[in-house]
């Protein structure tokens, strides 16, 4: 069996990939240090798994570690989600980022050059467009960081992008993602933000289950038609296959590719708080606030490219987001009680 080395795997979009990952077949072997993630997680996982997960609690920090991760066994390839991913927590700890994300990096990837796969899907994300001057946002528009989690994101693009001109063996992926939401709809694993969420759906699931008073909504005089922010939200285990793509793709391809994940449709904050009205059957209070510092008003991908190279399209609509969401927070209620 192809054995897939998951970094960041017990964390939001790395356990939905692991379950896609190993319903396709794939061996799926963790690497976490569980800084941003629960042990517990892990137990509810393995259920949703066909085949025996393996665990390493670990850091990608530690070239010790990782030489004996890569020794110890053959990967096909390294599908890295570790990284820590609060925008306004890396501009008050800018080292930590740098050192979390682009050390760890480079330490997985001098790691892998040494003992392991040359065959990498990195999570990068839609921040690298910075504030696109036009939508849908193509992979060939300029990119721009407005903070330091944003600039991890575009060192470790280039990294990755000298890496293959170096070494044109390397198989590499670069995904650029827009919003994940969602959750499986087993209810079993889901986003479990720390802490008061910073993104939307997150704050708005916790509004409905009256953990939180009321939605902020910040900005209601964006150039949008309801002058709320408009981006491009994708189901969670859409996202999770885009990566099972990829990683086809780089099995035939020692390329070096770039590309968009999204559903190439944008809905505004307003919109989204209807649909989750919608499939929680509550209503959700809001309160208009001031724009976000750093927000953009519009953000939505064309994922042309990713169809093209792939044959890959996200095929979950709003409806569907929201409700699996609810499930999700619904299920944690019941096991926090
Ligand atoms: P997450 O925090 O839920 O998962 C990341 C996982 O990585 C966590 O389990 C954490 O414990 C682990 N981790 C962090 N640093 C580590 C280290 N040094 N060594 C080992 N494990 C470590 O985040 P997520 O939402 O699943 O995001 C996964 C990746 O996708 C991140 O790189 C993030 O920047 C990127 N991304 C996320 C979003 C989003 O909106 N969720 C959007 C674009 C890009
Ligand atoms: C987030 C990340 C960004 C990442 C992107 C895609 C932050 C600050 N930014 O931004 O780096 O590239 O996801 O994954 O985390 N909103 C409210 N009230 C809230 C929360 C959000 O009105 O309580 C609005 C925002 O102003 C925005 C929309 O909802 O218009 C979506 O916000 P959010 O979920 O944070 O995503 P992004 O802004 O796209």
């Amino acid at each position: 069996m192809n054995q897939i080395l998951v970094t960041g795997g017990a964390g939001y979009i790395g356990s939905h990939t692991c379950v896609v990952l190993a319903e396709a077949g794939y061996g799926v072997t963790i690497l976490d240090n569980l800084c941003n993630s629960r042990a517990e997680v892990l137990a509810r996982l393995q259920m949703l798994c066909p085949t025996k997960l393996e665990f390493i609690k670990g850091d990608i920090r530690d070239p010790v570690l990782l030489e004996q991760v890569f020794k110890a066994r053959q990967y096909q390839a390294v599908i890295h989600f570790a990284g820590l991913k609060a925008v306004g927590e890396s501009t008050v700890q800018p080292l930590a980022y740098y050192e979390n994300n682009v050390c760890g990096t480079l330490a997985l990837l001098k790691a892998m050059q040494h003992h392991g796969p040359k065959s990498i899907v990195f999570s990068s994300s839609a921040t690298v467009y910075g504030d696109p001057h036009a939508v849908p946002i193509k992979e060939d528009f300029p990119t721009s960081a407005t903070n330091p989690y944003g600039r991890t994101k575009l060192m470790i693009e280039e990294i990755l992008a000298d890496l293959h001109r170096a070494d044109t063996g390397w198989s590499i992926a670069r995904l650029r993602y827009f919003n994940p939401v969602g959750a499986h709809e087993s209810g079993l694993i889901g986003e479990d933000p720390l802490g008061v969420p910073n993104n939307l759906m997150p704050y708005v699931a916790q509004v409905a289950a009256q953990r939180r008073p009321y939605l902020n909504v910040w900005g209601n005089d964006y150039d949008t038609p309801d002058g709320t922010g408009i981006r491009d939200y994708i189901h969670v285990l859409d996202l999770a296959k885009g990566h099972l793509s990829a990683l086809r793709y780089l099995e035939q391809h020692s390329e070096l590719i770039t590309l968009n994940l999204g559903t190439g449709r944008g809905y505004s904050v307003l919109e989204m708080v209807a649909e989750f009205e919608r499939a929680c059957g509550l209503k959700i209070p809001c309160r208009m606030g001031p724009r976000r510092k750093g927000d953009i008003a519009q953000c939505f991908a064309d994922p042309t490219r990713s169809w093209e190279l792939l044959n890959w399209r996200a095929t979950r609509g709003l409806a569907q987001m929201c409700k699996d969401a609810w499930h999700w927070q619904c299920s944690e209620k019941l096991r926090n009680e």
